[in-house]
């Protein structure tokens, strides 16, 4: 069933609320295998579900591929609530293209500039959120805004340079802008190497970004955990991958107690792929069909999105999701 990400994380708040909380993961996707195994996990564990696509995504499969094969995926998975999620958008045609192609769910990140490297002004950041707020709301669409910048550089997105949030500019923020949910910097950053040493994170600006913002679903982005199993054997089987590091679940855990509702996850995907691929291929030299390989990539993402869903507290509550589609929430931002 596809759904605004507002409806599924609703149900997060309200379990924060109730003394109870869980987070929602936010899968990154690119094709067919990677979008068959996140429905896998969300099926097998009955887990609501955001997927998310980058512009890289979208220029990767062409646009039109990936809308089709996500509504392909809530056509064959009606049980499962499933919002359609443009990740870190850079400006308002981007935003605009993704709500025509309809997605339910929109992220602009006016933490940075158009180029998404240059970070921007404050001012900047209110005015084209504000821009995009209106027109998705305009179209029942969830929108989710950034604030403080992510260390780390991903294939260009990202400025290198972390600038960690202030809260009572985020309060600032939301106000001036409507965002129905906002990513919130406190130490992660994207990538495989997010830690020289112990990993941390700044729950104390996730508890005063929930003090002040009782209402507003916060998001965390460059939280895979990199789990040590699949590094080894991506190294065991010809991968070179050093100092890998990221946020181990217990770390997220805490800050879903600390009122997190949604966790950005795209490393941990790349990475239980690299790793089946590479020992399927090692294991069976004389293979050459690409389905094979697809397959056994297929299965290590299921089972690593599987334990997210565990891990996120997320298994079990699809039925705890509104049925907030584009019409109801056009409605409900009309005040209807
Ligand atoms: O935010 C970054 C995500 O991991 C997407 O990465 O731009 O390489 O698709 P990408
Ligand atoms: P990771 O690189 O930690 O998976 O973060 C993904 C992300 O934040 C996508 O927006
Ligand atoms: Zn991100």
């Amino acid at each position: 069933m596809l759904v605004t990400s507002k409806a599924i994380l609703e149900a997060s708040m309200q379990a924060y609320k109730a003394g109870k909380p869980f987070a929602i993961g936010a899968y990154n996707v690119n094709n067919m295998e990677q979008m068959q195994a996140i429905m896998k996990a969300a099926r097998e564990t009955q887990s609501p579900v955001i997927v998310q696509m980058s512009r890289g995504a979208l220029k990767y499969a062409e646009d039109k591929y990936l809308r089709n094969i996500i509504l392909a995926a809530a056509e064959l998975n009606p049980e499962i609530p499933l919002a359609m999620h443009l990740d870190h958008g850079n400006s308002f045609e981007t935003v605009k293209k993704a709500i025509d192609l309809g997605f339910t769910s929109v992220m602009i990140d006016g933490s940075l500039m158009e180029d998404s490297k240059t970070p921007s002004t404050f001012e900047y950041n209110v005015k084209i959120t504000s821009e995009v707020v209106k027109y998705a709301h305009d179209h029942g669409v969830t929108v989710e805004g950034e604030l403080g910048t992510l260390g780390g550089i991903e294939d260009g997105v990202g400025s290198g340079k972390e600038h960690l949030t202030n809260p009572e500019e985020a309060a600032e923020f939301v106000a001036k802008t409507g965002v129905d949910a906002l990513a919130i910097s406190i130490g992660t950053s994207h990538g495989a190497h997010k830690f020289k040493g112990e990993a941390k994170i700044a729950y104390n600006i996730i508890e005063e970004c929930r003090k002040l913002l009782p209402n507003t679903y916060l998001v965390a982005h460059g939280s895979s955990s990199v789990p040590k199993e699949l590094i080894d054997i991506i190294n065991q089987y010809g991968g070179q991958l050093e100092h890998a590091a990221g946020v181990p679940f217990d770390v997220l855990q805490k800050a879903i107690t600390c009122g997190i509702n949604k966790i950005n996850v795209d490393t941990d995907l790349r990475l239980a792929a690299t790793a089946a691929t590479r020992k399927f291929l090692a294991e069976n030299p004389t293979k050459f069909d690409q389905r094979d390989y697809g397959a056994a990539a297929r299965e290590g993402i299921a089972n690593e999105i599987i334990a997210h869903m565990k891990a996120f507290g997320t298994a079990g509550h699809t039925t705890d999701v509104p049925n907030w589609g584009l019409d109801e929430m056009k409605a409900k931002y009309q005040g209807k």
